[in-house]
């Protein structure tokens, strides 16, 4: 008998679209664990810059990706010992990840560590290329969008909830860029797959996109427990 995996529910989507906060909260819901996979595209900006690696050098940064002496404890991220937590959330770190996540080396070198978090019960997990790459079995995929607009005014809130000061016009036109380059990139290029199911939540509340989504599972799995 063929040994299954455990299953994987994929969640991809643009930046600020809030698929993080639904993946996570989805599994907390179903006891899962879970992938936040854009982390890792952002500790790779962080470890560059800070070793003085320029954003275009693929191989370089292939190196870096391959050795990223990075620990997740519980909701913390530590990279040799230091909280990188908040660190790779910035703006700045959000467009560094951008960049380094053109190259196919960079992708390639991430694979290992992203299928490492597949345990059982299973794994929610968030980014641009879960269900298309990493994990093409995975049993559920949804692609979770929203309008550009609505997405800039969701970071812009959030980052006013911290005490920082923002204006909406360059979050926008932020967004835009990085749209713009992670879906012409050549390398898994953020689109909706033909497998994913579409969840627009530009008028939806968070919760009512997490209910959504267990429902779409609990469809596929047939399992009326959650
Ligand atoms: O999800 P996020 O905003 O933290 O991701 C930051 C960048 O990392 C994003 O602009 C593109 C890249 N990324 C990627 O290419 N593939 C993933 N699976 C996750 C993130």
């Amino acid at each position: 008998m063929v040994e299954s995996l455990p299953p994987v529910i994929a969640i991809d989507g643009p930046s600020a679209s809030g698929k993080g906060t639904v993946a996570q909260k989805v599994a907390e819901a179903l006891g899962f664990h879970y992938l936040d996979s854009g982390s890792l595209y952002r500790l790779v900006g962080l470890v560059a810059r800070n070793s003085g690696i320029s954003l275009d050098d693929e191989v370089r940064l292939a190196g870096v990706a391959g050795n990223l002496a990075v620990a997740f404890s519980g909701d913390k991220i530590l990279i040799e010992k230091q909280d990188v937590t908040e660190g790779i959330r910035t703006e700045e770190s959000g467009r560094a990840a951008s960049a380094v996540a053109v190259h196919p080396q960079v992708r390639t070198a991430l694979l290992d560590r992203q299928r490492a978090f597949r345990q059982l019960p299973g794994l929610v997990a968030d980014g641009r290329d879960m269900g298309s790459v990493v994990f093409p079995d995975a049993r559920l995929k949804v692609f979770l969008t929203a309008t550009v607009e609505e997405r800039a005014m969701r970071r812009y809130k959030q980052l006013k909830q911290k005490g920082i000061v923002a204006t909406l016009d360059p979050l926008l036109q932020d967004l835009r860029e990085r749209d713009a380059r992670d879906e012409s990139r050549s390398a898994a290029p953020l689109r909706q797959g033909s497998d994913a199911r579409l969840l627009d939540t530009t008028a939806m509340s968070i919760a009512d996109a997490v209910e959504r989504v267990l429902t779409w599972y609990r469809a596929e799995t047939g399992d009326a427990r959650h």
